[in-house]
């Protein structure tokens, strides 16, 4: 029988815990076996391994964060380290290793494929941050969460005539940031792929002011700058009335969307496949609503970004 080996690494994602379901259930219709790893990365230094029920991981589907666990282990970028981890799982007979989670981790793929180590990639980040990949299991349900939010945010912001700074997560990506932005009607949307002029923002908030709007909503991504530090610029621009809120990690838990249950289901079992069919060294993506399967290479590459700019257009900054 082969041994399949799957883990969950760097920030969790709602939906890991479907993807990791998809690919139980397909390797058992299969005759694989799945050896589950804990802990990420350094699960696999530390002999993490484990085999999983059948009744956990279907009872999972619906639960956030990941029943393998994660870790954040930044020394798994050095050679040393990676070919320990190869060797280990050559010693736990490990045929193929399957690398669900953001674009770190996709990277530590990628180098386990350098060293020709069997991997497949799963995207599954709340940061959408894998540049060929439309987008990664936990991005719609964090959207969701941060529009909710922001929903909220807004009832308040009009009782009080007040603007909000909403710090939003994304590692180095704003496209969390713009996708809940757009969704929740920010009037606002500050992200790294873009500049952003305060002495501009602000007089456009006062006019708003001037012309009856009662509320606010900046959204802004946090590789940018701190929500504090984005308010006390607007304060210094005479935008008085403002509160600051950053998210943090809450968009990162919570139950998976339909739409991310959907895509992890897809990834789960394409994985396995391309295991059985001996397909290696690739993320699986989604181009054109289709799964597709792209070299970690060209998968990561920057300029294979598919962050849709077009989408700041729809931010109608204040027109009333
Ligand atoms: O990758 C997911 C993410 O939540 C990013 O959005 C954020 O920059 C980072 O993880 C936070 O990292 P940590 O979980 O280590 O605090």
């Amino acid at each position: 029988m082969k041994r399949l080996a799957i883990l969950t690494s760097g920030g969790d994602a709602p939906g890991m815990n479907t993807v990791i379901r998809a690919i139980f259930n397909k390797a058992s219709r299969e005759a694989v076996e799945i050896v589950g790893i804990q802990y990420g990365f350094l699960g696999i230094l530390c002999k993490n391994f484990v085999s999983l029920e059948a009744e956990k991981v279907n009872d999972a589907i619906a639960a956030g964060g990941t029943i393998l666990y994660s870790s954040r282990f930044p020394e798994f970028i050095e050679e040393n380290v990676q070919l320990e981890a190869i060797q280990i799982l050559r010693e736990e007979n490990i045929d193929g290793l399957i690398v669900i989670g953001g674009k770190g981790s996709q990277e530590g793929a990628a180098a386990l494929t350098r060293l020709d180590f069997p991997t497949i990639g799963v995207p599954a980040t709340i940061d959408n941050d894998i540049p060929a990949t439309e987008t990664t299991v936990g991005f719609d349900t964090a959207v969701n969460t941060i529009v909710t939010a922001l929903d909220k945010t807004r009832d308040t912001a009009n009782s009080h005539v007040r603007t909000f700074v909403i710090e939003i997560k994304g590692r180095r990506s704003g496209d969390l940031a713009l996708w809940a932005g757009v969704a929740g009607g920010a009037d606002f949307i500050v992200i790294p792929e873009q500049t952003a002029n305060m002495t501009q923002i602000a007089d456009k908030i006062k006019h708003s002011i001037e012309r009856k709007k009662k509320h606010c909503l900046i959204v802004l991504a946090e590789k940018v700058m701190s929500a504090s530090e984005l308010t006390t610029r607007l304060k210094e621009e005479g935008i008085l009335h403002i509160r600051q809120i950053a998210l943090g990690h809450v968009p990162r838990g919570g139950t998976p969307s339909p739409f991310d249950r959907v895509w992890a289901s897809k990834f789960g079992s394409a994985a396995v496949q391309f295991f059985l069919n001996e397909q290696f060294g690739c993320c699986l993506c989604v181009q054109q609503n289709q799964l597709v399967a792209v070299p970690f290479e060209e998968a990561l590459a920057k300029q294979n970004n598919r962050i849709d700019l077009s989408l700041t257009l729809l931010n109608a900054s204040i027109s009333y």
